[in-house]
């Protein structure tokens, strides 16, 4: 931890640095690669396998023990069903298509996690059922106003100034335009952190865009037609082999400021650490301080990442809850403001093709260990036992998976946009040999993989020079 510190530090002289970080790589295995890809999602492991057909030399670094990122599958030991609990649905896409194919995944239509089962909006701090409530339907009021900023359904490529409008907290700016009927937005995607009636405008435009709306009100998903939404990225593991570095994280790092200076990494793995001499880099994790600072930032890099800050969300699977079997169980808030559930809490609570076998989602102010997740979840299973007709009170809860989405989607807030953070980070695209992807830009994998399509032949051409 000590070395990790010391070479992150920003205040020491970049030559006092350097040497510091070389000590712990001293010695160590080389690895000479075209291109580093920092972290192994949806985007990360797109770019390696697109970099290798493009006849690139890559190496991943991902701080899991799998690539997959967001993507969350427990397999039920009895029978070895799937269970996804994070990612759910891909938009159905020719890219999404290409990259499942690459990877000998056969697609088929997928459905959203409330689908088969009717939900049951409950609010969880009492367990009491909300009557008569009902979900508000997306209506023309909501694409008006989407249809407004064309600019957010790819990406934050913001005019300067950037609107007034999209800074609100998307409660403000349904008052502002009436579209309080059409709190649909508000719930937007449940994979969402935080209270959305706070959510800038911005995010909710940007997240509930055009392709989430066919995704969500037309269907226009696919999923791995076996259920198991690991298996895609088992497969690109297989087929990336050693150029995964799996468990594993930059301790330090210097990148050149010309593309022939190129960049040097000395990563902590479970076999020691290993240098990698890349030409070029792609960041794929989020883009936030904690996650940039082994890299060696100037001020410059610095002043804008440290702007962007993730949510606090979490996944798990649970047996054995006590709630009927046929429902799914969603948080809404009694009084709240459009109704948004309280937080800290659970998002849902969802059966699965295991009877018995639960998955459910979490979302905090701050962050969680693992222990306080579960005994907060359990606490608030067992107020739904007492409360949900047909529930079984003395069920014991069990909790066999759990992920943590920590910190997920970074943003910026308003005086940050307004004073053109996003302008900034898109101008760092290829600056030290260092390029951005990932869900800072959109929040789909399908439309991330667009975005990174169009990157790569930049990142390419960089790394020829
Ligand atoms: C619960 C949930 C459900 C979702 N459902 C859907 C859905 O149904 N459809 C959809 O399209 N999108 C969904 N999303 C959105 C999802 O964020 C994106 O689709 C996509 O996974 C983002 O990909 P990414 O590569 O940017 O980020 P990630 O998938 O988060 O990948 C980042 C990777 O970097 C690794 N990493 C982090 N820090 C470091 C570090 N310091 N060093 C090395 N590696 C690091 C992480 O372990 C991770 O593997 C969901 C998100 C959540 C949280
Ligand atoms: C990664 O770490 C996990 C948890 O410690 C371990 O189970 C797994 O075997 C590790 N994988 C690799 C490739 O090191
Ligand atoms: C896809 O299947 C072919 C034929 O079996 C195999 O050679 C290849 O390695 C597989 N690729 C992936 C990514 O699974
Ligand atoms: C719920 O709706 C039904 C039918 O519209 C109505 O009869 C009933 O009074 C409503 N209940 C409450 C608590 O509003
Ligand atoms: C707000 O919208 C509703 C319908 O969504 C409409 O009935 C009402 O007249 C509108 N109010 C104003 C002030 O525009
Ligand atoms: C499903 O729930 C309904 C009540 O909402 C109940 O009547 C029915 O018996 C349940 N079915 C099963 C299989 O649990
Ligand atoms: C893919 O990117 C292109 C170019 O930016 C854009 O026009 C198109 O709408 C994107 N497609 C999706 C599905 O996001």
């Amino acid at each position: 931890m000590k070395s990790v510190a010391i070479c992150s530090s920003l205040s020491l002289a970049v030559s006092a640095l350097a040497s510091k970080c070389a000590a712990q790589c001293q010695g160590a295995e080389v690895i000479t690669r075209d291109v580093a890809i920092i972290g192994g999602g949806a985007t990360g492991t797109y770019a390696a396998i697109n970099l290798k057909d493009a006849g690139k030399s890559i190496v991943v670094v991902e701080k899991k023990g799998e690539l997959g990122g967001h993507t969350a599958t427990y397999h039920d030991p009895a029978t070895g069903t799937p269970v996804n609990y994070g990612l759910q649905v891909y938009y159905d896409h020719p890219l999404s298509r290409a990259f499942f194919s690459r990877l000998n995944i056969s697609v088929s239509q997928g459905t959203f996690p409330t689908s088969g089962h009717t939900p049951k909006y409950i609010d969880f701090t009492d367990g009491v059922e909300l009557s008569n409530y009902s979900v508000p339907g997306v209506n023309d009021d909501y694409l008006a106003e989407l249809h407004k900023y064309p600019y957010l359904e790819n990406g934050l490529e913001l005019p300067d100034p950037v609107p007034e409008d999209l800074l609100l907290p998307w409660s403000e700016y349904m008052t502002k335009f009436n579209i309080t009927d059409d709190a649909f937005a508000t719930y937007s995607r449940p994979a969402v952190a935080g209270d959305l009636t706070k959510t800038l405008a911005l995010f909710v435009f940007n997240n509930l865009n055009t392709v989430m709306l066919e995704e969500e009100i037309d269907g226009k998903t696919i999923v791995n037609a076996n259920g198991d939404y690991a298996e895609p990225f088992r497969n690109a593991l297989a087929e990336l082999g050693a150029d995964v570095l799996l468990n594993s994280t930059v301790a330090s790092g210097q990148r050149g400021a010309k593309p022939s200076d190129g960049v040097r990494l000395c990563v902590s793995t479970p076999s020691g650490s290993k240098q990698i001499v890349a030409k070029q880099l792609v960041f794929a994790a989020p883009p936030v301080l904690d996650n940039l600072a082994p890299f060696g930032l100037d001020a410059r890099e610095e002043n804008i990442v440290s702007k962007f800050a993730g949510g606090f969300y979490y996944t798990g699977v649970v047996t054995n809850p006590g709630l009927p079997q046929n429902h799914s169980y969603v948080n809404r808030g009694q009084t709240t403001e459009s109704n948004v559930a309280s937080l800290p809490g659970n998002i849902m609570f969802n059966p699965t093709a295991v009877e018995g076998t639960w998955y459910y989602w979490y979302t905090a102010l701050s962050a969680m260990t693992q222990d306080q997740v579960e005994a907060a979840t359990r606490d608030t299973l067992k107020r739904l036992q007492q409360s949900v007709a047909g529930a079984d009170a003395a069920a014991e809860p069990q909790f066999v998976a759990y992920n943590s989405h920590t910190p997920l989607h970074p943003t910026a807030d308003a005086d940050a946009i307004r004073a053109g953070v996003y302008r900034d980070m898109y101008n760092l695209q290829g600056y030290r040999n260092t390029w951005y992807t990932g869900s800072l830009m959109i929040t789909g994998s399908p439309q991330l993989w667009n975005i990174t399509s169009q990157l790569l032949p930049k990142i390419i051409a960089a790394s020829e020079q």
